[in-house]
């Protein structure tokens, strides 16, 4: 970035620097431009705070300040924390507690937390979450943050802490003996917090490595700050690239006009619709072929959105760029725009995609994208022929998935020619495929990197910006950064399906004989993901209680709203939400236990899932049946660590202003896409006996390379840090679907697995040639040696120097695919505790518990903030968290200060028991964990809040104000 010269002097660091800055530039640019990479960029407006640094000792985002105003400051930021061999008390603590997920917010909160310790060696714990307020984390629900900075400070107290760990405890033979550790009864109502507590059957065997909680492999240059994602990263002469939105809901695009952009003074291209070949694509990165519709233009001549795509420029800076779209001169044809996904399906509404040249739009004319049906059995005489029928119409919101790390990508022509884009993706080999036609280039002249990824949740399983940058290096031969403000993520990027969802259900005996449900999804104004998730949504939503006489039916909607897509909970969250709060109804109304009626009506092991077959994701699925549960377990372990029944009670006599509820709802989800998901993995030895493990498995914070290389570790007798992982990158690592379906650990992990048991079996046939003959089933393979029954040994590092120097010379290295008939249901109880202010509306959480079946956790540490950081971002969808548009199509709420997600003082008690099982299918006996974990928590608080209030909501989220509308409806 040119500046116009103004030197600021200040100490950063502890080094006195001299910054040459422009004179509005924020300071965040400027270190930034100074290569002080920790200062991460996350917002527009100065909310998220994961711009935070020291400046003078106090913790300010430095987005909000002028570099002209730090003259003669000292400046902090993380990489001046510690140093390469010492890390700072905090630095270690956020390390072992599993506090970095995807570690964006990792610096600015480690910097709060100093600022703070440095005032006060001894903070409660609410001065903790004070502090920790300023910063947003969307990954971890902020549980292992507060942990670790009690942790650090006591240590810096000179007290001594016991090392990080998880609470095992092997599962009673009589299971009326299960006992809980003291503090998983919550009974003071604290919200301290608790480290995850793992049952494990007796029968389970024992494991090295795996069901360890081992530090995350790339825990350190994120607690570093060091530069790992994608924009911390700068080329030679690279472009600044920037997109016009359209300020219309829906419009044509008469005359664009770009003569004027295109003379500005360091402008190198400007391209609208006029430039760009007319190519039909969807955008969602799904496997080949991807689900129709192919609804979509790089750059259209029609709008269908506030925040459609109009025109891109590159330019110098980034500042010119925005200079060139505001001279493009856009006519626009309006037209009347449609919001509503009801209102959008009747006779007479505006025709949203009215083209001609788009491909599998079911009915274009009723803006309808998809019209799915799937029935098992017969519902109508199995209603006829019911003791009750039930009927409910549900409501849930459209969410935005708020990753830290904005959408970005930077593109750029190597040395041979090849077209590299580096990109903050959870599916890089979907995005080779699927721009290549887009951008006129083969696949071949493609390579994809995918970096370190600050969160993604969904939203990065699309093509958002990678063909737009791509043309951009097209037009001008240059590389080209381009990244969305947060604005653009709320209006041009994907979300949540909004849906309404009417069940009915025929009860026979207390027993659901039958259920339909009616699913009308809104895709907003592409169709992207528009088939599989309200698939997903009937397939989980009716196969939870799985009545052996089922119907689905769905149509999606186009409307003019920013597109859905993808995002954890992939429409299972939303089906289960109603069927969850139908059943509550319904056992309310029959005056039955709740608990009993739902565990006599859930389904169970061995039972076939009747919708498997026609419900698949975008396909015809296969027969599958529950081969693993522990939901009895869950309920019941939950149960007790609540105190349930006894508050259920309790809470039956009180009255006054502030009243309590304890709410609790069944989940299940999936394991990957049954027989379409494939991954695969390679690992080669090295001549020190270490192993390169290359994946395409995409860790977008989840911790997938640690878990992964765990499975590795396992197998080859090494401890992780024997595992040098790297991933993923098309041109260097082998193929993988990409991270979502809550596939990683089962798909990825039963790659991983095969490539380490071939790897396993190529060391011992040639230790069993180094010590003179010896057959490889005579050897055993543990703690990097080779070691035979005669009590001879051999290491890894000499097998590996053998094998490449000396005897029988070859490399040791093996590839795996994996692909499994199946995706088995991790299956959980979420409880949540909570108190109504019947005045006011306000819902106070003041507990969540989620009692998880995932197989065997394979690290309970990475696993348990998949369930913390779940559970958060589905407290913001049960409370507050809405995309809300006029009548008009314009965005209410597109910032972060209007949308608001739980911040760390906001935040419950929230705690996680695992019971594990043994999940044959499963490497290691793993099932998923990802996505579960956001199911649960909004039937769990429409239990809770019934039985604080009486009154059953109906529609998400609960806002203070929708609250009291019902207590006043319910006469209160
Ligand atoms: Fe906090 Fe990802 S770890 S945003």
């Amino acid at each position: 970035m040119k500046t116009q010269g103004v030197d600021v002097n200040v100490t950063i660091n502890n080094v006195l620097k001299t910054l040459t800055v422009a004179q509005d530039e924020s300071l965040l640019l400027a270190l930034r431009r100074a290569s002080y990479f920790s200062v991460k960029s996350g917002c527009d407006d100065g909310t998220c705070g994961v711009c935070t640094v020291l400046i003078n000792g106090k913790p300010e985002r430095s987005c909000k300040i002028k570099a002209l105003a730090v003259e003669g400051a000292e400046i902090t930021t993380i990489e001046g924390l510690g140093d390469v061999e010492m890390l700072h008390p905090l630095q270690k603590a956020f390390m072992e507690t599993g506090a970095i997920q995807c570690g964006f917010c990792t610096p600015a909160q480690i910097l709060r937390a100093k600022a703070l310790l440095d005032e006060n060696s001894n903070p409660t714990e609410d001065e903790i979450r004070h502090a920790l307020n300023g910063v947003l984390c969307r990954c971890t629900g902020y549980v292992r943050g507060v942990d670790a900075v009690q942790r650090a400070a006591a240590k810096m107290r000179g007290k001594t802490v016991e090392p990080f760990s998880h609470i095992e405890q092997t599962l009673p033979q009589d299971l009326a003996k299960i006992e809980l550790p003291h503090a998983f009864y919550r009974r003071d109502g604290s919200r301290n917090p608790l480290p995850p507590l793992v049952f494990t059957p007796l029968e389970m065997t024992t494991t090295r490595i795996v069901g360890k909680p081992e530090v995350k492999v790339d825990a350190k240059k994120l607690v570093q700050g060091r530069p790992v994602f994608t924009d911390d990263f700068r080329l030679e002469g690279m472009l600044y690239g920037a997109l016009l939105t359209s300020p219309h809901a829906h419009a044509h695009i008469r005359r664009i006009d770009a003569s004027r952009a295109r003379e500005l003074p360091g402008v190198h291209a400007v391209l609208t619709c006029e430039d760009i070949p007319r190519i039909k694509y969807t955008s969602g990165g799904q496997s080949y072929p991807q689900p129709l519709p192919y609804d979509q233009v790089s750059l259209d001549k029609k709008v269908r959105h506030v925040g459609d795509r109009v025109a891109i420029a590159a330019a110098e800076t980034l500042e010119l760029a925005q200079e060139a779209l505001s001279l493009i001169n856009v006519e626009y044809d309006l037209l009347p725009a449609v919001v509503d996904p009801e209102a959008a399906m009747q006779d007479g509404a505006p025709i949203i995609h009215d083209e001609t040249d788009s491909e599998g739009i079911y009915d274009a004319e009723r803006n309808i994208v998809h019209h799915i049906e799937a029935q098992v059995g017969d519902v109508d005489a199995a209603f006829a022929e019911a003791d009750y029928l039930f009927e409910g119409t549900y409501r849930t919101p459209k969410q935005q998935q708020v990753h830290l790390e904005p959408h970005v990508c930077i593109t750029y022509f190597d040395e041979d020619e090849r077209l590299v884009i580096r990109t903050s993706t959870q599916v890089p080999f979907h995005i080779r495929r699927m721009v290549a036609p887009l951008i006129g280039l083969p696949v071949k002249k493609i390579r994809v990197i995918k970096p370190r990824i600050g969160g993604g949740f969904g939203n990065k399983q699309e093509l958002i910006l990678e063909d737009l940058c791509a043309h951009l290096t097209l037009a001008t031969n240059r590389p080209m950064r381009m990244e969305y403000t947060r604005t653009q993520e709320f209006t041009s990027s994907r979300s949540r399906h909004a849906n309404i969802i009417r069940y009915k259900i025929g009860v026979k005996d207390e027993k659901v004989t039958a259920a339909s449900l009616y699913l009308i999804g809104d895709t907003g104004a592409y169709g992207a993901h528009a088939l599989t998730v309200n698939m997903v949504g009937g397939f989980k939503g009716l196969t939870l209680y799985n009545p052996p006489n089922v119907q689905f039916v769905s149509d999606v909607v186009y409307t003019d709203t920013p597109p859905a897509g993808a995002f954890r909970g992939y429409g299972a969250m939303q089906c289960q939400f109603g069927i969850e709060v139908l059943m509550e109804e319904i056992a309310d109304k029959l005056g039955l236990n709740v608990v009993e009626f739902k565990r006599s009506n859930w389904l169970k092991v061995g039972e076939p899932m009747h919708l498997s077959k026609s419900l698949g994701e975008g396909r015809e699925g296969v027969e599958q049946s529950l081969q693993t549960s522990a939901l009895d377990l869950c309920v019941d372990i939950g149960r007790l660590a609540t105190n349930f029944e006894a508050k259920r009670e309790k809470y039956r006599q009180q009255d006054g202003r502030y009243r309590h509820g304890i709410g609790m709802a069944v989940v299940m989800h999936g394991s990957g896409i049954a027989d379409l998901d494939m991954a695969s993995a390679t690992l080669k030895m090295n001549d020190d006996g270490s192993f390169n493990l290359l994946m395409g498995a995409t860790d977008l914070g989840t911790g997938s390379d640690t878990i992964l290389a765990q499975m590795a570790a396992e197998i080859l007798g090494v401890p992780l840090d024997d595992i040098i992982v790297y991933s993923s990158d098309t041109d260097f690592t082998p193929f993988d679907k990409g991270a979502y379906a809550s596939s990683t650990t089962y798909i990825s992990g039963g790659a991983v697995r095969k490539a380490a048991l071939k790897i396993k079996a190529q060391i011992l046939e040639h230790a069993g040639l180094m010590l003179g003959g010896i057959d490889a089933t005579d050897l055993e393979l543990q703690d990097r040696r080779v070691n035979a029954a005669d009590g001879r040994s051999i290491s890894l590092a000499e097998i590996g120097l053998s094998s490449l120097h000396q005897q029988n010379q070859h490399q040791i290295i093996a590839s795996a695919s994996h692909k499994s008939p199946l995706s088995p249901p991790p299956t959980a109880a979420q409880f949540a505790e909570i108190v109504v202010d019947m005045e006011t509306g306000k819902i106070n959480t003041e507990r969540l518990l989620m009692v998880v079946d995932c197989g065997r956790v394979i690290n309970p540490a990475t696993a348990s903030g998949q369930v913390e950081g779940g559970m958060a971002q589905a407290l913001g969808f049960a409370l507050e968290e809405e995309m809300l548009f006029d009548d008009d199509g314009q965005p209410l709420n597109p910032n972060l200060s209007r949308y608001r997600i739980p911040r760390a003082a906001e935040m419950p008690a929230m705690d996680v028991i695992f019971v594990q099982t043994d999940e044959p299918s499963g490497p290691f006996g793993a099932k998923s964990v990802s996505e579960i974990a956001i199911d649960g928590v909004s039937p769990a608080m429409a239990s809770a809040l019934h039985d604080a209030t009486g009154i059953w909501m109906r529609e998400l989220p609960y806002t203070a104000e929708r609250v009291k509308a019902a207590l006043k409806r319910a006469g209160h």
